[in-house]
């Protein structure tokens, strides 16, 4: 079962944005799946860090669009990308520090929520809003 799935409800109604969505999930359910298999260590150290970069680089362009256009709704959803980015700073520390830790259910609590709440509420009225 994959950790996300992609609903409807998702959709902002920008194309492109879906798209880039759609492969933070597919990122995401890669990752999880491949915890608690046969995995090595240096292969979940290099999803790990793959999920932080794409998920950062895509917080940064939301950002850069949002203060471009003055969005109203700025600090409020760049703290809710903050807090994300927190999450699995911590998942990174904790592997790194060989914690010994159940990483895909720590994974999936720090993310599902998170992604399915932000997709439909912050993302959502910020692509309608702006168009882009
Ligand atoms: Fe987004
Ligand atoms: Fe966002």
């Amino acid at each position: 079962m994959a950790l996300i799935d992609w609903r409807k409800e998702f959709e902002t109604g920008v194309e492109e944005v879906d798209h880039e969505h759609k492969e933070l999930i597919d990122l995401l359910n890669t990752l999880h799946e491949k915890l608690g298999t046969d995995v090595s260590r240096e292969e979940v150290r290099g999803f790990l860090g793959d999920v932080f970069t794409n998920i950062s680089s895509h917080f940064a362009l939301e950002e850069t669009v949002m203060r471009k256009h003055k969005y109203d709704e700025y600090q409020a959803h760049k703290s809710e990308h903050e807090q994300l980015l927190d999450d699995l700073r911590d998942i990174m520390d904790a592997f790194e520090a060989n914690e010994a830790l159940d990483y895909k259910s720590t994974l999936a609590d720090a993310v599902r929520d998170w992604f399915v709440n932000h997709f439909k509420t912050k993302d959502a009225r910020l692509h309608r809003l702006l168009g882009v």
